[in-house]
Protein backbone atom coordinates (compact mmCIF):
# COMPACT_ATOMS: atom_id res chain seq x y z
CA UNK A 1 0.00 0.00 0.00
CA UNK A 2 1.19 3.34 -1.08
CA UNK A 3 0.89 5.70 1.66
CA UNK A 4 1.91 9.69 1.55
CA UNK A 5 2.66 11.81 4.48
CA UNK A 6 1.57 15.23 3.58
CA UNK A 7 3.32 18.14 6.16
CA UNK A 8 6.76 16.51 7.87
CA UNK A 9 6.73 18.67 11.03
CA UNK A 10 5.47 17.04 14.55
CA UNK A 11 3.06 14.95 13.51
CA UNK A 12 4.50 13.52 10.13
CA UNK A 13 7.99 12.67 11.64
CA UNK A 14 7.41 11.89 15.31
CA UNK A 15 3.93 10.24 14.54
CA UNK A 16 2.99 9.34 11.11
CA UNK A 17 6.90 8.23 9.37
CA UNK A 18 7.76 6.42 12.52
CA UNK A 19 4.44 4.57 13.02
CA UNK A 20 4.01 3.24 8.97
CA UNK A 21 7.99 2.36 9.29
CA UNK A 22 6.64 -0.61 11.32
CA UNK A 23 3.89 -1.74 9.70
CA UNK A 24 4.60 -4.41 6.78
CA UNK A 25 4.06 -3.79 3.21
CA UNK A 26 4.15 0.05 3.28
CA UNK A 27 5.45 2.01 0.73
CA UNK A 28 5.80 5.77 2.35
CA UNK A 29 6.38 8.79 0.80
CA UNK A 30 6.36 12.87 1.55
CA UNK A 31 5.61 16.19 1.28
CA UNK A 32 6.17 19.52 2.40
CA UNK A 33 6.51 23.12 1.49
CA UNK A 34 8.98 23.31 3.51
CA UNK A 35 12.86 22.40 2.51
CA UNK A 36 14.25 21.59 6.04
CA UNK A 37 11.59 19.49 6.93
CA UNK A 38 11.56 17.63 3.45
CA UNK A 39 15.23 16.80 4.19
CA UNK A 40 15.14 16.38 7.43
CA UNK A 41 12.60 13.48 6.77
CA UNK A 42 14.31 11.93 3.86
CA UNK A 43 17.36 11.25 6.45
CA UNK A 44 15.90 10.30 9.19
CA UNK A 45 13.05 7.80 7.24
CA UNK A 46 14.62 6.97 3.40
CA UNK A 47 11.23 8.33 2.06
CA UNK A 48 11.15 10.14 -1.75
CA UNK A 49 9.87 13.81 -0.65
CA UNK A 50 8.10 16.54 -2.73
CA UNK A 51 7.55 20.25 -2.42
CA UNK A 52 4.68 20.31 -4.37
CA UNK A 53 1.04 17.79 -4.04
CA UNK A 54 -0.15 17.13 -7.23
CA UNK A 55 3.53 16.40 -8.61
CA UNK A 56 3.42 13.70 -5.94
CA UNK A 57 -0.27 12.35 -6.85
CA UNK A 58 1.57 12.45 -9.99
CA UNK A 59 4.30 10.50 -9.35
CA UNK A 60 3.72 8.53 -6.21
CA UNK A 61 0.23 7.63 -7.22
CA UNK A 62 -0.87 7.72 -3.45
CA UNK A 63 -3.50 4.75 -2.22
CA UNK A 64 -4.23 6.71 1.30
CA UNK A 65 -3.04 10.32 2.19
CA UNK A 66 -2.00 11.38 5.73
CA UNK A 67 -3.05 14.83 6.55
CA UNK A 68 -0.73 16.27 9.11
CA UNK A 69 -0.72 20.14 8.22
CA UNK A 70 -2.41 23.00 10.47
CA UNK A 71 -5.79 22.34 10.18
CA UNK A 72 -6.16 25.05 7.62
CA UNK A 73 -5.73 23.03 5.30
CA UNK A 74 -6.82 19.89 5.96
CA UNK A 75 -10.36 20.09 4.15
CA UNK A 76 -8.09 21.37 0.83
CA UNK A 77 -6.01 18.55 1.16
CA UNK A 78 -8.58 15.77 1.82
CA UNK A 79 -10.49 17.07 -1.07
CA UNK A 80 -8.10 16.70 -3.38
CA UNK A 81 -7.33 13.33 -2.62
CA UNK A 82 -10.37 11.97 -3.06
CA UNK A 83 -9.98 13.66 -6.62
CA UNK A 84 -7.08 11.68 -6.92
CA UNK A 85 -8.49 8.70 -6.23
CA UNK A 86 -7.01 8.14 -2.44
CA UNK A 87 -8.37 7.21 1.17
CA UNK A 88 -7.71 9.60 3.64
CA UNK A 89 -6.33 9.80 7.24
CA UNK A 90 -6.84 13.25 8.54
CA UNK A 91 -5.08 14.53 11.65
CA UNK A 92 -7.14 16.25 14.08
CA UNK A 93 -8.65 18.50 14.86
CA UNK A 94 -10.57 17.60 11.71
CA UNK A 95 -11.19 20.60 9.82
CA UNK A 96 -12.04 24.30 10.51
CA UNK A 97 -16.35 23.99 10.55
CA UNK A 98 -18.81 21.49 10.85
CA UNK A 99 -19.77 22.83 6.73
CA UNK A 100 -16.59 21.98 5.61
CA UNK A 101 -16.50 18.84 7.75
CA UNK A 102 -20.02 17.97 5.73
CA UNK A 103 -18.33 19.05 2.42
CA UNK A 104 -15.67 16.63 2.73
CA UNK A 105 -17.13 13.00 3.93
CA UNK A 106 -19.94 13.90 1.00
CA UNK A 107 -16.96 13.78 -1.73
CA UNK A 108 -15.15 11.20 0.10
CA UNK A 109 -18.87 9.50 -0.07
CA UNK A 110 -18.99 10.65 -4.02
CA UNK A 111 -15.42 9.21 -4.93
CA UNK A 112 -16.04 6.13 -3.08
CA UNK A 113 -13.68 6.76 -1.16
CA UNK A 114 -13.32 7.23 2.80
CA UNK A 115 -12.15 9.88 5.62
CA UNK A 116 -11.16 8.64 9.40
CA UNK A 117 -8.98 10.72 12.01
CA UNK A 118 -6.11 10.10 14.22
CA UNK A 119 -8.07 10.33 17.19
CA UNK A 120 -4.53 7.76 19.03
CA UNK A 121 -5.05 8.68 22.62
CA UNK A 122 -8.56 7.20 23.21
CA UNK A 123 -6.63 4.09 21.62
CA UNK A 124 -3.71 4.37 24.18
CA UNK A 125 -3.48 1.24 26.43
CA UNK A 126 -3.84 3.50 29.35
CA UNK A 127 -6.75 5.13 28.34
CA UNK A 128 -8.05 1.85 26.46
CA UNK A 129 -7.94 0.37 29.93
CA UNK A 130 -10.60 2.97 31.16
CA UNK A 131 -12.56 2.39 28.49
CA UNK A 132 -12.35 -1.44 28.77
CA UNK A 133 -13.06 -1.28 32.83
CA UNK A 134 -16.06 0.75 32.31
CA UNK A 135 -17.29 -1.25 29.51
CA UNK A 136 -17.00 -4.13 31.45
CA UNK A 137 -20.08 -3.45 33.79
CA UNK A 138 -18.48 -5.33 36.80
CA UNK A 139 -17.69 -1.64 37.87
CA UNK A 140 -21.69 -0.45 37.42
CA UNK A 141 -22.49 1.68 35.29
CA UNK A 142 -20.16 5.36 33.94
CA UNK A 143 -21.96 7.92 35.92
CA UNK A 144 -19.70 11.01 35.97
CA UNK A 145 -15.91 11.58 34.42
CA UNK A 146 -13.40 14.26 34.75
CA UNK A 147 -10.45 14.83 32.35
CA UNK A 148 -8.40 17.36 32.80
CA UNK A 149 -4.76 19.10 31.34
CA UNK A 150 -2.90 21.44 33.18
CA UNK A 151 0.26 23.26 31.87
CA UNK A 152 2.35 26.55 31.46
CA UNK A 153 1.62 27.33 27.74
CA UNK A 154 -0.68 29.61 26.91
CA UNK A 155 -1.62 30.17 23.67
CA UNK A 156 0.03 33.38 23.12
CA UNK A 157 2.84 31.49 23.83
CA UNK A 158 2.73 29.03 21.08
CA UNK A 159 5.29 29.36 18.37
CA UNK A 160 3.93 29.49 14.74
CA UNK A 161 0.70 28.75 13.46
CA UNK A 162 -0.33 27.73 17.13
CA UNK A 163 0.26 31.02 18.42
CA UNK A 164 -2.08 32.48 15.89
CA UNK A 165 -5.25 31.05 16.44
CA UNK A 166 -7.98 32.43 19.12
CA UNK A 167 -9.30 29.04 19.64
CA UNK A 168 -6.55 27.25 20.33
CA UNK A 169 -7.07 25.06 24.00
CA UNK A 170 -9.99 23.54 23.01
CA UNK A 171 -10.38 23.46 19.35
CA UNK A 172 -6.72 22.20 18.81
CA UNK A 173 -5.51 20.68 21.85
CA UNK A 174 -8.79 19.89 23.54
CA UNK A 175 -9.91 17.39 20.23
CA UNK A 176 -8.26 14.61 22.83
CA UNK A 177 -10.15 14.93 25.40
CA UNK A 178 -13.48 15.58 24.00
CA UNK A 179 -13.35 12.15 21.74
CA UNK A 180 -11.81 10.38 24.70
CA UNK A 181 -15.33 11.47 26.61
CA UNK A 182 -17.33 10.70 23.43
CA UNK A 183 -15.76 6.99 23.17
CA UNK A 184 -15.80 6.70 27.02
CA UNK A 185 -19.47 7.36 27.37
CA UNK A 186 -20.42 5.91 24.01
CA UNK A 187 -22.42 9.21 22.95
CA UNK A 188 -22.13 12.64 21.71
CA UNK A 189 -23.33 14.71 24.80
CA UNK A 190 -26.77 16.00 24.83
CA UNK A 191 -25.60 19.88 25.80
CA UNK A 192 -22.77 21.73 27.13
CA UNK A 193 -21.75 24.70 29.08
CA UNK A 194 -18.68 26.40 28.87
CA UNK A 195 -16.36 29.52 30.15
CA UNK A 196 -13.27 30.24 28.35
CA UNK A 197 -10.96 32.84 29.83
CA UNK A 198 -7.37 34.21 29.71
CA UNK A 199 -8.21 34.52 33.35
CA UNK A 200 -7.15 38.32 33.61
CA UNK A 201 -3.47 37.63 32.74
CA UNK A 202 -3.88 38.97 29.14
CA UNK A 203 -5.83 41.37 27.59
CA UNK A 204 -8.02 39.84 24.34
CA UNK A 205 -10.04 36.46 23.68
CA UNK A 206 -7.83 33.42 23.52
CA UNK A 207 -8.75 30.33 25.54
CA UNK A 208 -6.05 30.02 28.13
CA UNK A 209 -8.29 28.04 30.63
CA UNK A 210 -11.49 26.22 29.09
CA UNK A 211 -14.00 24.78 31.57
CA UNK A 212 -16.55 22.44 30.10
CA UNK A 213 -19.51 20.90 31.14
CA UNK A 214 -20.93 18.14 29.09
CA UNK A 215 -24.59 16.60 29.73
CA UNK A 216 -24.75 12.81 28.75
CA UNK A 217 -28.22 10.91 28.75
CA UNK A 218 -29.56 9.82 31.84
CA UNK A 219 -28.48 13.44 33.28
CA UNK A 220 -24.64 11.75 33.48
CA UNK A 221 -22.22 14.51 33.32
CA UNK A 222 -18.31 15.39 32.23
CA UNK A 223 -16.16 17.77 33.12
CA UNK A 224 -13.18 19.05 31.18
CA UNK A 225 -11.03 21.58 32.52
CA UNK A 226 -8.07 23.12 30.33
CA UNK A 227 -5.53 25.11 32.34
CA UNK A 228 -2.15 26.58 30.23
CA UNK A 229 -1.73 29.13 32.76
CA UNK A 230 -0.57 26.03 35.57
CA UNK A 231 2.88 26.71 36.81
CA UNK A 232 3.09 23.71 38.60
CA UNK A 233 3.51 20.44 36.94
CA UNK A 234 2.30 19.46 33.40
CA UNK A 235 -0.38 17.04 33.41
CA UNK A 236 -0.85 15.97 30.04
CA UNK A 237 -3.87 13.84 30.30
CA UNK A 238 -5.58 12.96 33.31
CA UNK A 239 -8.88 11.02 33.80
CA UNK A 240 -11.39 9.87 36.97
CA UNK A 241 -14.23 7.58 35.57
CA UNK A 242 -16.79 7.31 38.57
CA UNK A 243 -19.19 3.96 38.24
CA UNK A 244 -21.80 2.77 40.26
CA UNK A 245 -18.82 1.12 42.12
CA UNK A 246 -15.70 1.99 41.39
CA UNK A 247 -13.41 5.32 40.40
CA UNK A 248 -11.65 4.18 37.23
CA UNK A 249 -7.81 6.29 36.88
CA UNK A 250 -5.21 6.95 34.11
CA UNK A 251 -2.63 9.44 34.57
CA UNK A 252 -0.68 10.39 31.14
CA UNK A 253 3.53 10.97 31.54
CA UNK A 254 5.84 8.68 33.38
CA UNK A 255 6.37 7.97 36.91
CA UNK A 256 8.41 6.02 38.72
CA UNK A 257 7.47 6.36 42.54
CA UNK A 258 7.59 4.57 45.83
CA UNK A 259 4.64 5.81 48.57
CA UNK A 260 4.71 5.42 52.00
CA UNK A 261 3.21 6.64 55.03
CA UNK A 262 -0.94 7.98 55.42
CA UNK A 263 -1.98 9.66 53.07
CA UNK A 264 -5.74 11.27 53.49
CA UNK A 265 -6.72 8.33 55.75
CA UNK A 266 -5.63 6.60 59.26
CA UNK A 267 -4.42 3.65 57.74
CA UNK A 268 -0.60 3.08 56.51
CA UNK A 269 0.00 2.05 53.01
CA UNK A 270 3.24 1.00 50.76
CA UNK A 271 2.68 1.62 47.12
CA UNK A 272 4.70 1.51 44.41
CA UNK A 273 3.96 3.30 41.17
CA UNK A 274 5.83 2.56 37.47
CA UNK A 275 4.64 3.37 33.72
CA UNK A 276 7.29 4.72 31.78
CA UNK A 277 4.53 7.02 29.92
CA UNK A 278 1.55 7.15 32.26
CA UNK A 279 -0.66 4.17 33.77
CA UNK A 280 -4.17 2.89 34.68
CA UNK A 281 -5.94 1.86 37.90
CA UNK A 282 -8.84 1.45 39.88
CA UNK A 283 -9.83 2.89 42.99
CA UNK A 284 -12.55 1.50 45.45
CA UNK A 285 -12.30 3.95 48.40
CA UNK A 286 -8.49 3.37 49.60
CA UNK A 287 -8.06 0.11 47.66
CA UNK A 288 -6.15 0.41 43.99
CA UNK A 289 -6.02 -2.29 41.56
CA UNK A 290 -3.44 -1.76 38.50
CA UNK A 291 -5.03 -2.14 35.58
CA UNK A 292 -2.16 -1.04 32.68
CA UNK A 293 0.49 1.14 31.37
CA UNK A 294 1.71 2.93 28.27
CA UNK A 295 4.73 1.79 26.08
CA UNK A 296 7.26 4.02 25.65
CA UNK A 297 5.99 6.56 22.85
CA UNK A 298 2.46 5.91 23.36
CA UNK A 299 1.47 8.57 20.84
CA UNK A 300 3.72 6.81 18.04
CA UNK A 301 2.27 3.51 19.26
CA UNK A 302 -1.02 4.71 19.19
CA UNK A 303 -1.21 6.02 15.78
CA UNK A 304 0.50 3.34 14.77
CA UNK A 305 -2.03 1.15 16.08
CA UNK A 306 -5.30 3.78 14.39
CA UNK A 307 -3.24 3.52 11.03
CA UNK A 308 -3.19 -0.19 11.16
CA UNK A 309 -6.76 -0.58 12.13
CA UNK A 310 -7.70 2.32 9.50
CA UNK A 311 -6.21 0.74 6.89
CA UNK A 312 -7.83 -2.85 7.72
CA UNK A 313 -10.98 -0.79 7.38
CA UNK A 314 -10.77 0.83 4.23
CA UNK A 315 -9.76 -2.63 2.91
CA UNK A 316 -12.66 -4.80 4.11
CA UNK A 317 -15.16 -1.99 4.15
CA UNK A 318 -15.69 -1.50 7.96
CA UNK A 319 -15.38 0.99 10.73
CA UNK A 320 -12.39 2.71 11.49
CA UNK A 321 -11.50 3.56 14.88
CA UNK A 322 -12.67 7.23 14.24
CA UNK A 323 -14.71 7.86 11.54
CA UNK A 324 -15.10 11.13 9.67
CA UNK A 325 -18.52 11.56 11.20
CA UNK A 326 -16.72 10.49 15.00
CA UNK A 327 -13.94 13.96 13.68
CA UNK A 328 -17.32 16.02 12.81
CA UNK A 329 -19.35 15.13 16.00
CA UNK A 330 -16.15 16.28 18.03
CA UNK A 331 -15.99 19.61 15.97
CA UNK A 332 -19.83 20.17 16.99
CA UNK A 333 -19.21 19.94 20.90
CA UNK A 334 -16.28 21.95 20.58
CA UNK A 335 -18.06 24.63 18.48
CA UNK A 336 -21.65 24.57 20.95
CA UNK A 337 -18.61 24.52 23.94
CA UNK A 338 -17.05 28.22 22.59
CA UNK A 339 -20.83 29.46 21.60
CA UNK A 340 -21.80 28.94 25.60
CA UNK A 341 -18.35 30.38 26.55
CA UNK A 342 -19.63 33.42 24.10
CA UNK A 343 -23.07 34.08 25.03
CA UNK A 344 -22.60 32.43 28.62
CA UNK A 345 -26.25 29.99 28.06
CA UNK A 346 -26.15 25.96 28.21
CA UNK A 347 -25.97 24.93 24.55
CA UNK A 348 -28.41 21.85 23.94
CA UNK A 349 -26.61 19.80 20.65
CA UNK A 350 -29.72 19.40 18.57
CA UNK A 351 -29.75 19.56 14.48
CA UNK A 352 -31.45 23.11 14.78
CA UNK A 353 -28.14 23.94 16.56
CA UNK A 354 -25.57 21.97 14.21
CA UNK A 355 -27.62 24.43 11.48
CA UNK A 356 -27.02 27.43 13.08
CA UNK A 357 -23.30 26.64 13.44
CA UNK A 358 -22.59 25.35 10.46
CA UNK A 359 -20.20 28.30 8.80
CA UNK A 360 -18.78 29.38 11.82
CA UNK A 361 -15.18 29.21 11.85
CA UNK A 362 -13.26 27.55 14.43
CA UNK A 363 -9.35 28.27 15.27
N1 LIG B 1 -2.71 13.32 16.91
C1 LIG B 1 -1.81 13.95 17.64
O1 LIG B 1 -1.48 13.56 18.75
C2 LIG B 1 -1.14 15.17 17.07
C3 LIG B 1 0.11 15.58 17.57
C4 LIG B 1 0.70 16.71 16.99
C5 LIG B 1 0.04 17.42 16.00
N2 LIG B 1 -1.19 16.99 15.59
C6 LIG B 1 -1.90 17.71 14.52
O2 LIG B 1 -1.13 17.62 13.32
C7 LIG B 1 -1.24 18.81 12.57
C8 LIG B 1 0.17 19.40 12.37
O3 LIG B 1 0.70 19.74 13.64
P1 LIG B 1 2.29 19.74 13.89
O4 LIG B 1 2.48 19.83 15.35
O5 LIG B 1 2.93 18.65 13.14
O6 LIG B 1 2.66 21.13 13.24
P2 LIG B 1 4.11 21.56 12.70
O7 LIG B 1 4.05 23.03 12.55
O8 LIG B 1 5.18 20.94 13.54
O9 LIG B 1 4.21 20.88 11.24
C9 LIG B 1 3.37 21.24 10.19
C10 LIG B 1 4.14 20.99 8.89
O10 LIG B 1 3.25 21.25 7.81
C11 LIG B 1 3.98 21.99 6.82
N3 LIG B 1 2.98 22.75 6.07
C12 LIG B 1 2.33 23.88 6.42
N4 LIG B 1 1.44 24.20 5.47
C13 LIG B 1 1.55 23.28 4.50
C14 LIG B 1 0.89 23.08 3.26
N5 LIG B 1 -0.09 23.89 2.84
N6 LIG B 1 1.26 22.02 2.52
C15 LIG B 1 2.23 21.15 2.93
N7 LIG B 1 2.90 21.32 4.08
C16 LIG B 1 2.55 22.35 4.87
C17 LIG B 1 4.94 22.86 7.60
O11 LIG B 1 6.04 23.24 6.79
C18 LIG B 1 5.35 21.91 8.73
O12 LIG B 1 6.48 21.14 8.38
C19 LIG B 1 -2.18 19.71 13.35
O13 LIG B 1 -3.48 19.55 12.87
C20 LIG B 1 -2.06 19.19 14.76
O14 LIG B 1 -3.19 19.46 15.57
C21 LIG B 1 -1.78 15.88 16.09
Amino acid sequence: MRVAVIGLGNAGSTLHLPALKGIPGIEAVGMDIDSARREKAAAAFGVPVFADFDEMLAKARPDVVMVGTPPGSHADYCLRSFAAGAHVICEKPFVSSLAEADRVIAAAKAAGKRVALNHEFREMPIFRAVRDAVDSRDTGGLVFAQVWQLMDLPPWAEPGWRGQMLQRTLYEAGVHLVDFLIALFGERPIAVDARTSTCGVREGETDAVALVTLEFSRGRLAQITQNRLCKGETQYFEVRADTERASVRASFGGRARLLAGLFRSNRPSLRLEYGVSGMAWRERAGKREFLGRNPKDPGMVATRYVIERTLKAFKDGTEPPASGEAGRDVLAVIAAAYRSAATGQRVHIDDALLAAMHNTQLG
